[in-house]
């Protein structure tokens, strides 16, 4: 059985074809309807974010697929584009039509490198079957679709330091406002969305947007992809309804021993045991899909001295919250891991992690506290024992 049998399910072009035939604004309503939030761990509502871009006044537009997956624990858009390409391409280039855009561009991470022969050649075959290119399905419509290599940061996988890439400048966030759906690539409306977003807006189109929320809850409608690795029997990709509990997916990965997981990857919250009941959904949960189950033979300082070293490595350093908030929550974790930090030391830690949450330019600092912060919640009973006799100092 494929991994992912609702998109295995879909007929190709169908979503297209039902797109091409709706004027804009329906087309738009349709994805509105559908509840449908962005999967690369946002949450932004993608009518919302289509409907702005639409209605910017440009003489171009771009549609970005997001598929640099940066991530720690993510690895589900590289299945997608491996097994699903074509309903990604049909996704934005629905998004082309929906927004006004004739060019999109797949922002492709350097490590996918030996995707992309693959990928060519998924376009090629779209452009022979009049899916990408002029006058697309015989419409007075032209889209056309290239990719991009990333060069393996994953600072460039927050939207605006990807469009800083595109240009050909550093990978390093801009600041916000402006957007990029008013000013994105080359300063014109650009919607950039994941992967995955892409993909279920061309299911959308082709089974309605009734059948998306028929699964999921109100607020979180839909299945998601989920990366699934760590201490568990069956790591891999799935797909889940959004509002399933943490217990209920262990209980499938086979991972229902775990003393903790690590919902949405080094940047996300770390839900012990006792919160398993849980829902793993945009108001409970939020995720981009990265699920790291750890088992109760792990050391959750080391796994937090593991995700502080890679935020210190992935700073772009333009801000000093990030820069060197990072480094002092890396030096306490090493200080805690020797008996050496006082409680009054890591109240001040976790009082720099918030401050870093508010202060931050970006999404990396702004939630690169949140493992630290979520470990001290729930685990720093544990690491008591280890500050010796610098508890009470
Ligand atoms: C440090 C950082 C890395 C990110 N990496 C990715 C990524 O690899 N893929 C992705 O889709 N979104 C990533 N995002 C989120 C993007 O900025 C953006 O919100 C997303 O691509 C929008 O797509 P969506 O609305 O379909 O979720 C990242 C954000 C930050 C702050
Ligand atoms: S928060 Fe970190 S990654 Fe983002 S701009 Fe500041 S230094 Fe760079």
């Amino acid at each position: 059985m494929s991994q992912l049998p609702t998109f295995t399910s879909m007929k190709a072009e169908d979503g297209l074809r039902k797109a091409l035939g709706m004027p804009r604004p329906d087309l738009i309503a349709e994805i509105s309807a559908s509840g449908l939030k962005g999967r690369g761990g946002a949450g932004f509502p993608t009518g919302v974010k289509w409907n702005f871009a639409a209605a910017a006044k440009a003489d171009r537009k771009y549609v970005v697929c997001n598929a640099d997956e940066g991530e720690p624990g993510t690895f589900k858009d590289r299945v997608i584009l491996q097994d699903h390409a074509d309903l990604v391409f049909e996704g934005m280039t629905i998004a082309g039509k929906a927004i006004g855009a004739k060019e999109g561009i797949l922002f492709l991470r350097g490590e996918y490198t030996y995707l992309k022969t693959h990928l060519e050649e998924a376009l090629a075959r779209r452009r022979e079957a009049k899916l990408l290119g002029k006058e697309i399905l015989g419409q007075d419509f032209n889209f056309d679709i290239r990719i991009f290599m990333g060069s393996g940061a994953y600072i460039c996988g927050e939207e605006t330091a990807l469009i800083e890439c595109l240009e050909g400048f550093r990978g390093e966030p801009r600041n916000r406002p402006p957007f990029p759906v008013n000013t994105g690539f080359l300063d014109r409306p650009t919607v950039v969305n994941n992967v995955e977003t892409l993909a279920w807006a061309a299911c959308i189109l082709q089974k309605g947007s009734d059948w998306f929320k028929s699964v999921g809850t109100e607020k979180s409608t839909g299945i998601k992809i989920f990366s699934v690795s760590g201490d568990c029997a069956k790591p891999g990709v799935y797909e889940f309804p959004l509002g399933i509990t943490v217990k209920d997916l262990l209980q499938q990965v086979g991972g229902a021993g775990a003393q903790a997981v690590q919902m949405g990857g080094a940047s996300g919250l770390c839900v012990p045991a006792s919160e398993f009941g849980r829902q793993i959904a945009f108001e409970d949960i939020p995720t981009g899909g990265s699920v790291i189950v750890f088992g109760p033979q792990r050391d959750m300082l080391d796994v937090l001295h593991n995700f502080l070293e890679f935020f210190v490595d992935e700073s772009c350093g333009q801000c000093t919250p990030c820069r060197l908030g990072n480094r002092k929550l890396l030096e306490g974790v090493e200080m805690l891991k020797a008996g050496a930090c006082s409680m009054a030391y890591l109240q001040e830690l976790c009082a720099l992690g918030e401050s870093m949450q508010l202060a931050s330019k970006c999404g990396l600092g702004q939630s690169s506290p949140n493992a630290f912060l979520s470990v001290m919640k729930h685990f720093r009973a544990e690491f008591m024992g280890r500050t010796h006799g610098f508890v009470n100092a």
